[in-house]
């Protein structure tokens, strides 16, 4: 018979549950039936993969479901995003530095972008994805979470509830989204059948595992607004897709204009200051500012201050899931999801996620695959001279061919 060695781990113990969703209930349920729960001798803990629920009333019984035999302490609800060094340096970036913290409000901020854009398909998930949707997959938690860590308020300290305090009251200060709005302020569309670099691809319907009649959307960009006193009035963008010509996560500050209108015209924004917060890949920094073109006049360019994270030399990036798992082994909970935002993410998204279900008028936009979604995704962005901005250094390597 082995002897186990316990010297190390004591009897702590982590279950991690990278099962199918519909297990998250059953296998916490038999652990416990087996005292596996039991904290006697050392903790116990369960990391509880991404989704978490499939819509509020089942993300709620899941988790009624698993507090009868856990205590949220015991419960870690991943979302790996949280873990990417660049989200992380969101905290760092706001709060360690002066010059940024009086500006981050609607006095200065005009809007706010986030994009994930993914370059591939649905791969070989068509079946899971097909019953989640971009929404689901990306925007409910992934980027949810982004959207709290820029706009959360300074947290009173670095301790995990401290923080999660913070963003918790961004996402319960999302304005509901009423039920005959979704169509002007929630794009949906679906990959089609395109050819990328001379090699044909199949469209979203073509994928195994996903219904040739499908409505899933592959591609959602969503405008809402955070009804609080630092953000009343700031617009904020959020977009994801699949087969989108890069694979890029950024956030995008964009500030207003100047006041005073002396070297461009009003309404315009070319010199606009943006904030561009690059999540990968490429993580880094990115300023960029109105310059003086040399020579005669006032000719005024934007220009790029630009900082890499692999500039930080001998430092490696580790891998989001390197951390969390870390995380949960020293108890660190900062990182992981707390049910009141998993909760509140869920009622925000409920009537977007109804309206797309029951309501046959609103169209599910076709694009090619390898380009940006479908174009009617550019009229959310209301402001003349203003879109999406191009995340262009992932296609072309040089940031001043970007839109904006
Ligand atoms: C997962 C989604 O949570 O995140 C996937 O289920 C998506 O569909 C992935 O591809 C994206 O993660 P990353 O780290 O590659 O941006």
């Amino acid at each position: 018979m082995i002897k186990r060695d316990n010297s190390f781990t004591k009897e702590n113990i982590i279950f991690y549950l990278s099962t199918p969703p519909a297990l998250y209930q059953v296998i916490p349920e038999r652990l416990a039936a087996a005292g596996l729960n039991k904290e006697d001798n050392g903790w116990k803990r369960l990391v509880i993969e991404k989704p978490f629920g499939y819509d509020l009333d089942s993300s709620t019984a899941l988790n009624t479901a698993l507090q009868k035999s856990w205590k949220e302490s015991q419960i870690y609800r991943i979302d790996h995003y949280l873990g990417k060094e660049t989200v992380q340096n969101l905290l760092v970036t706001r709060f360690s530095n002066g010059i940024f913290e009086p500006l981050w409000n609607r006095n200065f901020i005009h809007h706010v972008e986030i994009t994930s854009a993914e370059s591939i398909g649905v791969e070989n998930r068509g079946s899971y994805y097909d019953d989640s949707g971009a929404l689901r997959d990306m925007i409910q938690n992934h980027l949810l979470q982004v959207t709290g860590l820029i706009a959360m308020d300074p947290p009173a300290s670095l301790n995990a509830d401290a923080i999660r305090n913070e963003t918790v009251k961004v996402l319960q200060s999302l304005r509901p989204i009423s039920k005959d709005e979704v169509e002007k302020v929630a794009i949906r569309g679906q990959y089609l059948s395109s050819t990328i670099g001379g090699k044909p691809v199949k469209g979203y319907r073509e994928e195994e595992g996903v219904d040739p009649d499908s409505k899933t959307e592959t591609y959602a960009a969503l405008k809402f607004y955070i009804d609080n006193w630092r953000w009343g009035g700031v617009p904020f963008y959020v977009r994801t897709g699949k087969q989108l010509p890069a694979r890029v996560t950024e956030a995008v500050i964009h500030f207003k204009p100047t006041p005073h209108h002396l070297f461009v015209p009003k309404g315009s924004c070319d010199t606009c200051n943006q904030l561009i917060i690059r999540i990968q890949p490429d993580e880094g920094i990115l300023l960029k500012m109105g310059m003086k073109t040399p020579g005669a006049g006032f000719k005024v360019q934007n220009v790029s201050m630009d900082f890499h994270y692999t500039d930080l030399l001998d430092v490696r990036i580790p891998d989001a899931y390197e951390r969390l798992l870390l995380d949960s082994m020293t108890g660190d909970k900062t990182l992981y999801a707390r049910i009141d935002a998993v909760t509140a993410a869920w009622e925000f998204m409920m009537p977007v996620l109804d309206a797309w279900k029951n309501d046959p008028e609103i169209p599910v936009h076709g694009y090619p695959a390898g380009t940006w979604g479908p174009d009617v995704a550019d009229s959310l962005i209301e402001e003349p001279d203003m879109n999406w901005r191009q995340p262009c250094r992932a296609l072309t390597g040089n940031d001043d061919f970007c839109k904006l």
